[in-house]
């Protein structure tokens, strides 16, 4: 006989069928899913400004491309989604979130600040705008006590002067240019690859309805496509190289 049923007159349910949790979880299950999703994203919305008033970062509103001295194939200044920054690194192995991360077009570095608190070997956010490039590594130097990435830093630089190391290894581009201005800097991907063939992850945002250039590169592929914030009118996708290393393809 067990010692609880000589203290009690009676055997309580086991926890886990618990009045109180299978109400929670039947609460939970009444909120469907999309509604669910909702307010994880409102959550995280607002906890990501909190942090960021706490700190005094600024990361936040839109700029256009006008206004930055930007040709109609470079785009102005807005920010990614907290929450769709965290879904579009989700489906990588571990292995691939451990090494130089590119952000192309970092603007204020919003993507830059999100990757330098993971444990990156190299997080590198590439800006054309000096103004946008001094507010970013303003919130990078406010936000060090949070840094797990060995190395942060921003470049002044036109992404197509942009010399890509050959540990590159997860690039991402949330819809900084189109064009040529993307096919010169996808030239340098791949003549970077060919320099150093490696396993490679490119994670690209655009709006729908824009031409995919990558989609058009025949030396990448589709691998996995991420349900965004905006995913009305933006579409994510992330590409890896045909050929990793020797020739193999690998998944
Ligand atoms: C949509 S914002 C992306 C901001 C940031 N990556 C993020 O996820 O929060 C695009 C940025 O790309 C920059 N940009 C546009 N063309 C560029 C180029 N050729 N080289 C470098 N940066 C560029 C713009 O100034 C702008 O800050």
């Amino acid at each position: 006989m067990n010692r609880q049923a000589n203290i009690l007159p009676f055997t309580p349910p086991p926890l886990t069928h618990s009045r109180p949790r299978r109400w929670l979880r039947a609460g939970i299950g009444a909120v469907r899913q999309p509604k669910r999703e909702l307010m994880t994203r409102t959550l995280y919305r607002f906890a990501w400004r909190a942090f960021e008033l706490l700190h005094g970062l600024d990361t936040t509103g839109s700029i256009d491309a006008s206004e930055l001295g930007h040709d109609e194939q470079r785009f102005g200044y807005q920010p990614i989604d907290y929450h769709t920054f965290l879904a579009a690194l989700r489906p990588l192995a571990k292995e691939d979130r451990r090494g130089t991360f590119i952000d192309y077009g970092c603007g204020k570095g919003r993507a830059v600040l999100l990757a330098s608190f993971r444990h990156f070997r190299e997080v590198i956010g590439v800006e054309r705008s000096a103004e946008l490039c001094a507010i970013a590594r303003r919130n990078i130097e406010r936000s060090a006590t949070w840094r797990r990435a060995a190395s942060v830093r921003i470049v002044e630089q036109d992404a197509t002067q942009f010399v890509v190391p050959d540990d590159a290894d997860l690039l991402f581009f949330y819809n900084p240019f189109r064009g040529a201005v993307m096919a010169e800097v996808l030239g340098q991907i791949r003549a970077s690859l060919a320099r150093r063939p490696r396993r490679m992850h490119l994670i690209y945002a655009l709006p729908n309805t824009d031409p995919d250039a990558m989609a058009e590169c025949s030396w990448l592929r589709p691998w996995r496509s991420v349900s965004t914030c905006n995913h009305a009118w933006e579409k994510l996708t992330i590409y890896r190289p045909l050929a990793f290393g020797n020739g193999r393809d690998s998944s």
